[in-house]
């Protein structure tokens, strides 16, 4: 893993974007994306840029169930609003959390991804180490999936929505053999509530209680983190 310290999230933002546009020249052609508060300077160095995504596809990691576009917390309001209003793309797919069959919906998800191989993914990493929404404790191989989330996830994203009850107890997440896919990862973390995450990722062992250390078995994964985050290491 390579890892790049940033003074902060508009400087971490500023080092992804760099990567994006040196993978764009290389030929990428689909990105995979995520949510959350972490990649939003990184969308706003897109959106403030002039290069083109109009011939670019978009895959997304995930989406909470039950709530659709039109609700200001699903990912795919956070997607349009942060990103694809003002940077039009071919095409985004995002999972559908409203799909009257979950079973149906994973299974077409993953058609998706197998159809448009990820060649560059921006991944955040939750407070317990999950990267999407692959929980600690989700084995490596599982592709798309419904996941029941953990009360600290529930917890750690109440800081969106009005009450803790309004947050959804389940999300579609692309999985992780399908984000190890991916031919480059750039994973961005910033402040101390990820320090511990970020070490156990980095230097610890590599285990499914931590989903983000299966990114040590691979090539092509750089960490982008601030001070804070980066302080155990
Ligand atoms: C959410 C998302 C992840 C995101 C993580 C961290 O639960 N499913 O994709 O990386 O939590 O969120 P934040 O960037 O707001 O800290």
């Amino acid at each position: 893993m390579k890892l790049i310290v940033v003074k902060n999230q508009l400087e971490g933002g500023k080092e992804g974007f760099k990567l994006l546009s040196e993978a764009m020249q290389n030929g990428a052609k689909t990105l995979g994306l995520a949510t959350g508060s972490t990649p939003v300077e990184f969308y706003n160095q897109i959106v403030n840029s002039d290069l083109d995504f109009s011939d670019m596809t978009s895959v997304n990691l995930d989406e909470y169930v039950g709530l659709d576009g039109s609700n200001d917390q699903s990912y795919s309001y956070f997607m349009n609003k942060h990103l694809f209003e003002e940077k039009p793309f071919k095409v985004n797919y995002l999972p559908n959390g409203k799909a009257a069959d979950l079973d149906v919906e994973v299974k077409h998800y993953d058609s998706i991804i197998d159809e448009n191989p990820i060649d560059w993914q921006i991944l955040g990493i939750g407070q317990n180490g999950h990267i999407g929404f692959n929980e600690p404790g989700t084995p490596t191989t599982v592709t798309t999936h419904v996941v029941d989330l953990t009360e600290s996830t529930i917890e750690a994203n109440a800081r969106f929505f009005d009450h803790i009850e309004d947050v959804p107890k389940q999300a579609i997440s692309m999985g992780l053999a399908s984000i190890m896919k991916s031919k480059n990862i750039v994973l961005m973390a910033y402040g101390k509530e990820k320090a511990e995450a970020v070490k156990g990722m980095i230097e610890g062992e590599v285990t499914v209680d931590l989903p983000a250390s299966i990114l040590q078995t691979r090539d092509n994964v750089t960490v982008i983190a601030d001070e804070a985050a980066a302080s155990l290491l």
